[in-house]
């Protein structure tokens, strides 16, 4: 069964008390529970993971290339300037989705740049946990093409 990576960036490992208004009150736990059934729906196994690290995101980003695996990334804050996080996307092997739980572009304007979506094969944002098994679903679409 093919595992695809559900990477998430820095504070998002505070979903739940998180600026709820923004983010909602559901948990990391929950968004990976959601990703399982979705994944299980589609004969998908997941790996989701959170790090507040760019250095071990990047480590993972690695991973992911040497074996050829999926990503689902939700870069967090690292979306807007992480030139490290991008070019190690850029030697990517297997399908990328950019995701967002808000819809960055309706938000402030440093969010209004992703320096992740141009080495993507595209973005899902502004769907709470939907967003991810949007994504998932495009992935299983993208590894069946
Ligand atoms: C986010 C949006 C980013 O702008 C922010 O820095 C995050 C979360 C989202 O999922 O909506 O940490 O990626």
């Amino acid at each position: 069964m093919l595992t695809v990576l559900v990477l998430n960036g820095p504070n998002l490992a505070r979903l739940g008390s998180r600026e709820p208004d923004v983010y909602g009150t559901a948990t990391l736990d929950d968004l990976a529970a959601a990703c399982a059934a979705t994944a299980a729906e589609l004969g998908l196994a997941v790996d989701l993971r959170q790090t507040d690290d760019e250095a071990e995101l990047v480590g993972w980003v690695h991973e992911a290339a040497d074996q050829r695996l999926p990503i689902v990334l939700n870069p967090a804050a690292f979306t807007h300037y992480s030139y490290a996080l991008r070019d190690a996307l850029a030697m990517r092997t297997a399908p990328l989705v950019e995701v967002h739980l808000s819809n960055p572009a309706a938000r402030e304007a440093f969010r209004h740049t992703s320096v992740v979506a141009a080495v993507a094969d595209g973005t899902v944002a502004g769907f709470g946990f939907m967003s991810y098994q949007l994504a998932l679903r495009a992935i299983a679409a993208l590894v069946a093409s």
